[in-house]
């Protein structure tokens, strides 16, 4: 296997330090003869980096970057999503999917800063997330080959485990967990193990971000957030940097059970799996900007946008983050923002979260054409004749059904007859 690969003589190695990227130092170094450098873009995954890297380098690496792009991906990434609304198949907030573009420009640059003729990532062949990667590096670094070790190898977690034995490669030893887990700002996704039944509950020993139900409040928590622009800026008044404000709302809906979500999901390559996800900053302030979005966007603006913000996520999903239509949908989510400026109160209790309460000096509700109180100024007689002419299509439509009806049936009891469709003006 793997003939010509002596080509390669560096190769930027996408690491987490989990058991698949610290097998593949060496995996790479064998089977491409090519020397590693490891990259690590921190995107808000919670344990030890700097201990990763040091691993990777008594594990052989040739050499070892962190990258701390934490406020690109909010700024870039996120607040993108945001503005559109992104929840795939209507649960999902793309949280894996939105860091891998971001990943993968990183190892593009690197690899180009490098002179590296390729980058790895520790993706399996079953997934979303070697689609997002490769399209990626196909479009930024069209000249990089793309390895994908656990793709290409045939072992699993146990041959893993003994391929690191006999190459003396350390590995974290860290309880046998059967879950894998991928984590960064937007969210956790946890799949493996039991979570492979959809028949059963997700245990417990799942969560992280959510704490235990028994320790979730019994007394609901409000929190409001300011947006500008479709943006979320402040969190109950405190103005937070975008890295601290998702930190932020990740513990505030998190201390609630805010975020767990149990998707039965149709992935890029056809199959359906069972996801299970824990994303409460993400839901909480999504839950927020839809809410303020429906005050001040009028109905056909809110109507368009929604197919516009459902085939955004589709495209996030699908790995197209690079794509001119992604770069468009943006452009037009983006031309419908400045007035997504005001206040929201969510209310999080018990695994919920709803907003309870908006405002917006942008906002399209006039009390006094909506009010059932007192000082309405609402025209209610011209409602009228606009309900005749609105309703007159189908009122059309319906006669001639009627009058096609009694043609064919003539000896029909009580045959209905078309009837004059307009009132008699009074
Ligand atoms: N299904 C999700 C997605 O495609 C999450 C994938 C998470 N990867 C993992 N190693 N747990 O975006």
């Amino acid at each position: 296997m793997n003939e010509g690969n002596a080509r390669e003589s560096k190769v930027v190695l996408a690491y987490s330090g989990g058991l698949d990227t610290s097998v593949a130092i060496r995996w790479i170094q064998e089977q491409y003869r090519a020397d590693v450098l490891t990259l690590t873009v921190d995107v808000g995954q919670q344990g030890e980096l700097e201990g990763a890297l040091e691993r990777a380098r008594r594990n052989g690496a040739f050499d070892t970057r962190l990258i701390d792009a934490k406020g690109t991906f909010v700024r870039e990434f996120l607040w993108p999503a945001v503005q559109a609304n992104a929840l795939y198949e209507g649960v999902y907030p793309l949280s894996t999917a939105l860091a891998r573009p971001l990943i993968a420009r990183t190892l593009v640059e690197v690899a180009s800063a490098s002179g590296a003729g390729a980058i790895a990532h520790g993706c399996t062949g079953k997934g979303n997330d070697q689609v997002r990667f490769d399209v990626a590096v196909h479009t930024l670094g069209p000249g990089l080959r793309v390895i994908a070790p656990v793709r290409e190898w045939n072992m699993n977690r146990t041959d893993e485990i003994a391929y690191a034995k006999t190459h003396g490669i350390e590995i974290r030893v860290s309880p046998e967990s059967p879950y894998s887990v991928d984590e960064n700002l937007w969210g956790r996704s946890i799949e493996g193990g039991r979570l492979e039944d959809p028949a059963l509950a997700a245990p417990e020993e799942v969560f992280d971000w959510t704490g235990h139900p028994d320790d979730w409040p019994r007394e609901p928590e409000e929190v409001t957030v300011d947006f500008e622009g479709g943006v979320p800026v402040r969190v109950n008044g405190s103005a937070l940097d975008p890295v601290q404000l998702v930190q932020t709302m990740n513990r505030l809906a998190g201390a609630h059970g805010v975020g767990r979500i149990d998707h039965i999901e149709d992935r890029v390559v056809g199959i359906k799996s069972r996801e299970t996800y824990e994303c409460p900053g993400a839901l909480a302030l999504l839950e927020a900007h839809r809410s303020l979005e429906s005050l001040v966007l009028p109905r056909d603006l809110l109507q368009f946008k929604a197919l516009v913000d459902r085939r955004f996520a589709d495209l996030v999903y699908e790995g197209l983050w690079f794509s001119p239509l992604r770069e468009a949908l943006c452009a037009f989510v983006r031309s419908t923002q400045e007035v997504v400026t005001g206040s929201v109160t969510l209310r999080l209790h018990q695994g919920s979260v709803r907003a309870v309460g908006r405002r917006s000096d942008y906002s399209l509700l006039a009390h006094e054409l909506a009010t059932y109180g007192t000082g309405s100024r609402f025209p209610q007689e011209l409602a009228v004749g606009f309900i005749h002419l609105y309703g007159l299509p189908n009122q059309l439509a319906h006669a001639r059904a009627e009058a096609a009806r009694s043609a064919r049936n003539p000896e029909e009891n009580e045959p209905r007859a078309a009837r004059a469709v307009l009132p008699t003006p009074s």
